[in-house]
């Protein structure tokens, strides 16, 4: 458990109802085409609230793939967790190695306001108490397998319902906060 850090971390995310991010080999098609199908998912607004984002080596693998010129974080510091990827090699990310050198690393930057992203480092997160916020919009498929959302813990982690909204289109978004 780190105890000590200065900012707040928020996950937003969108999974299927059976808790997947994505299939095994790590498309999200599904999601995007019934994305597209709702109204306004409130991403904008999250993301005006947000200085880091922390994601996967996964899910910096995932974006790349958009093309060079879909980079969708702006002026934004982005962190990727990663035990493999080559540091330096991608001016637009800084590489960290774990969740101790992430912490110490945003920390002295000043960071604020954390987007966590990627089913493993949300997992992280969770086991070692960094994360304060979760927005899930849960999307109306069942995929059977692929990359989980949620997976083994330390113990419970309780929350606390703060909204749940009707995006249209079947998509569902609620907002937790995890009880300190
Ligand atoms: N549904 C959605 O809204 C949504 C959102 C985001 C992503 N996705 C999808 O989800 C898939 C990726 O998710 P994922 O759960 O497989 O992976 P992920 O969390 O994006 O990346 C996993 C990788 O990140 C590194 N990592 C994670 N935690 C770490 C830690 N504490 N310390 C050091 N390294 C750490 C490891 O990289 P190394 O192996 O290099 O050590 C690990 O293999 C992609 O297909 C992406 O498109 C979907």
């Amino acid at each position: 458990m780190i105890s000590h850090r200065p900012f707040t971390s928020s996950v937003f995310i969108g999974t299927s109802l059976d808790g997947f991010i994505a299939r095994a080999d790590g498309d999200i098609d599904w999601l995007t085409s019934r994305g597209e199908a709702a109204g306004d998912t409130g991403y904008h607004e999250f993301m005006d609230g947000i200085d880091t984002v922390v994601m996967g080596r996964a899910t910096y693998e995932k974006v790349l793939t958009f093309g060079a010129d879909d980079w969708p974080y702006g002026g934004r510091h982005v962190a990727v967790l990663s035990t493999r990827l080559e540091a330096g090699a991608d001016p637009r990310v800084t590489v960290y190695r774990d969740l101790d050198e992430l912490v110490r690393g945003l920390s002295a930057r000043g960071t604020e306001r954390v987007y966590a992203d990627g089913g493993q480092v949300i997992q992280s997160f969770l086991r070692a108490g960094l994360l304060d916020r979760l927005t899930i919009t849960t999307v109306p498929v069942l995929l059977g397998t692929g990359l989980p959302l949620f997976g083994p813990l330390g113990g419970d982690v309780a929350l606390t319902h703060r909204s749940t909204r009707d995006l249209g289109a079947g998509l569902v978004q609620s907002t937790y906060t995890i009880d300190r």
